[in-house]
């Protein structure tokens, strides 16, 4: 048996957190990161752990994570220095039997906590944990500068912004055929906020947070790196072409989405198909 930092899901936490930073999503300490531990990956890392940790509040409630492990980025910590030092940069923390307090297990050995948005990542894993029977593991937030740059001239819908994104690259409807979720501008940090995106969550797996970010959910860290990517590559592309001209002269049709929908087996929600 290892240490905590040779196990795979410890080291696949630290690279995305290293590409974030180098896709220039991570300003100062801008974003965080966390994830879901199985039941072997705490048999593999169980020796490594110290349960002598005083509980404390996670600032919300839930109670279908009673008990559970969670990778997670510390509060004030750099995504660009984690790949460096992880040990102070990220912890790993345990739930109590209510889903109210937790208590660090392993890592912030600079004295450091989770990240201040952890009632978001949690309550968005209870979503995910209910709705995907525990499929969905990673929860990830970032400072993506072309959708935040959108939230300033579309309307904030999840209509639009699904509608607007999809537009933009024929793969975005085959990898977040849900759509996107917005979330009008809230203070960041606490559990209205929290409550708003996982209301969210149990429709998509993103989340955008007005003139802030995004949230992605996914099941490993490919897939949830690889949704924050296309969405904000989708943004990019709709912010260079309105930087050409404001109006498209051709575009996808509503018909050739049901179209791809059909050739790729996804459901397309007609209420993102409007006539415009
Ligand atoms: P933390 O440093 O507490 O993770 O906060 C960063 C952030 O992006 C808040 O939304
Ligand atoms: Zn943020």
């Amino acid at each position: 048996m290892g240490t905590v930092l040779d196990a795979e899901f410890v080291k696949g936490f630290i690279r995305m957190c290293n590409d974030g930073w180098e896709q220039g999503w991570h300003e100062r300490n801008g974003g965080n990161v966390s994830y879901y531990l199985t039941e072997a990956d705490v048999e593999e890392v169980r020796d490594g752990l110290n349960f002598e940790g005083e509980w404390k509040p996670i600032g919300t409630e839930v109670p279908t994570l009673a008990g559970g492990f969670f990778l997670v980025t510390g509060s004030g910590k750099y995504l660009r220095n984690v790949i460096l030092n992880p040990e102070d940069s990220i912890g790993l923390i345990q739930l109590d039997e209510t889903g109210k307090d937790y208590r660090i297990v392993w890592g912030f050995t600079g004295g450091g906590r989770p990240t201040s948005e952890l009632p978001t990542h949690l309550m968005n894993h209870e979503v995910k944990q209910k709705l995907t029977k525990g499929r969905n593991r990673v929860i990830y937030h970032a400072h993506t500068p072309n959708v935040i740059a959108l939230t300033y001239v579309l309307p904030l819908t999840d209509e639009v912004f699904t509608r607007e994104l999809w537009e933009m690259a024929t793969e975005c409807p085959v990898v977040f055929p849900q759509g996107v979720g917005v979330v009008e501008w809230m203070v960041p940090g606490g559990r209205e906020i929290a409550v708003a995106t996982s209301k969210l969550m149990e429709k998509y797996n993103v989340a955008i947070w007005a003139h802030h970010g995004m949230f992605c959910s996914g099941a490993d860290f490919d897939e949830t790196f690889g949704l924050m990517h296309t969405v904000e590559k989708a943004a990019e592309i709709l912010v260079k072409m309105r930087s050409i001209c404001p109006e498209k002269r051709q575009t996808i049709t509503p018909d050739q989405f049901r179209e791809l929908a059909k050739a790729f087996g996804v459901e397309l929600p007609e209420r993102f198909l409007y006539e415009k």
